[in-house]
Formats: C-alpha cells, structure tokens, sequence
C-alpha cells in the first residue's frame, strides 16, 4: 500500500525524474570532456574541469539517485524487492553508485590534478567509463518506461 499522499508521490516522483535524468545528463556532459580532451582540447581545462564535475555534481548525485530512487520504491506501492523492474534498476544503480565513488572520482581527480602529462591510455580511460555508464542509464530509463518481466514473488490475495 502507498505511504504517500496522492501529492507526495507526484512530488516524490519529480525529484526522482530530475535526479537521474540530471545523473544522465551529468554523464553526457563527463563523456563529452572525456572526447574533447581525447581529440587535442586542451588538457590543462578539461581535466580539471571533469575533476571538478564529478566531485561537485556526478558523485553526490549518484548518492541522492540511489536515495531518492529507494524512496520511490519503498514508499509506493512498487516496493522494492516486488517487481523485476524496479531490482534490476536496484542493482544497476548500486553497482555504479559503488563504481563512481570507488573508482571513477578518485581517478578523476588523480588526472585532473596530472593534466599536462597524460598518454592516450590515460585519456582513453575517460571515455570508457562514461560511456559505459550512460549506456547503463539509458537502460534503466528503458527499463523505468517499460516495466518488463512481471512480478518476482505473486500477488498476496487479501480475503474478502
Ligand atoms: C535505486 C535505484 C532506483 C529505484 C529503486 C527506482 C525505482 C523506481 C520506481 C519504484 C518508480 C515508480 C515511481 C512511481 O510510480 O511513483 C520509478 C520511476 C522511474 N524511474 Fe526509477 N528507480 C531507480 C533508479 C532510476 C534511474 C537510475 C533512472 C534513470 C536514469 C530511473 C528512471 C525512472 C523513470 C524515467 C521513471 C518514470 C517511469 C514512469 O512513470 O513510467 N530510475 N523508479
């Protein structure tokens, strides 16, 4: 059953849209930095620069999507271990929640902080991450219209 007033989801549900939209749109934006820096930008500006987006938007927003996507979950009659969906979208979300923070900040700032002196290897490393991830986030969002594949557990009937 909703825990929510009919106005609490609609709102619950807009922060939800913006919060992992905007992650998607973050990620476009890190991908982006990570092509121009790999076809000659200037790597003294775009590798501070995708230090600073990931330190400042990408990794507190993959915490607040993971929150928020959560909330939307146990606070609505979704659930959160209900329907396939909404697990996949769990497990997706989790395992780049722990990538971003784990790996790609500190990454991130370590090139950021080494501009000038980068290989192509380095440089290839920021486009690779991105795109997987935004890949990743276009699933979810497919997924999120979709609703595929049913329920984990059937319905419990309520007697009459
Ligand atoms: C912890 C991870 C997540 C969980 C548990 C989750 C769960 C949910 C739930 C339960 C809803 C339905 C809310 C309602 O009807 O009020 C929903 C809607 C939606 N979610 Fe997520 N979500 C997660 C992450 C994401 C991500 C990463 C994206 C996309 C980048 C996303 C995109 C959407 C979209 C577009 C909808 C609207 C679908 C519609 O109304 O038809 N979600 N999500």
């Amino acid at each position: 059953m909703s825990r929510l007033s009919p106005a609490g989801r609609k709102a619950l549900l807009t922060l939800h849209l913006v919060t992992s939209l905007g992650w998607l749109g973050a990620d476009l934006a890190l991908l982006t930095l990570g092509l121009a820096g790999w076809r000659g930008a200037e790597p003294t500006v775009v590798y501070p620069a995708a230090g600073l987006l990931v330190t400042y938007l990408f990794a507190p927003l993959s915490v607040l999507v993971w929150l928020v996507g959560v909330a939307s979950a146990v606070l609505t009659p979704w659930g959160l271990l209900r329907w396939r969906w909404v697990l996949v979208k769990l497990v997706l979300t989790t395992v780049m929640l722990g990538l971003v923070l784990l790996l790609l900040t500190p990454r991130l700032r370590a090139v950021g902080a080494a501009a000038p002196h980068l290989d192509t290897h380095d440089r290839v490393d920021l486009i690779v991450p991105p795109a997987i991830s935004t890949g990743l986030l276009l699933v979810a969002t497919v997924v999120s219209t979709h609703k595929p594949w049913g329920r984990l557990r059937p319905a419990v009937r309520r007697r009459a």
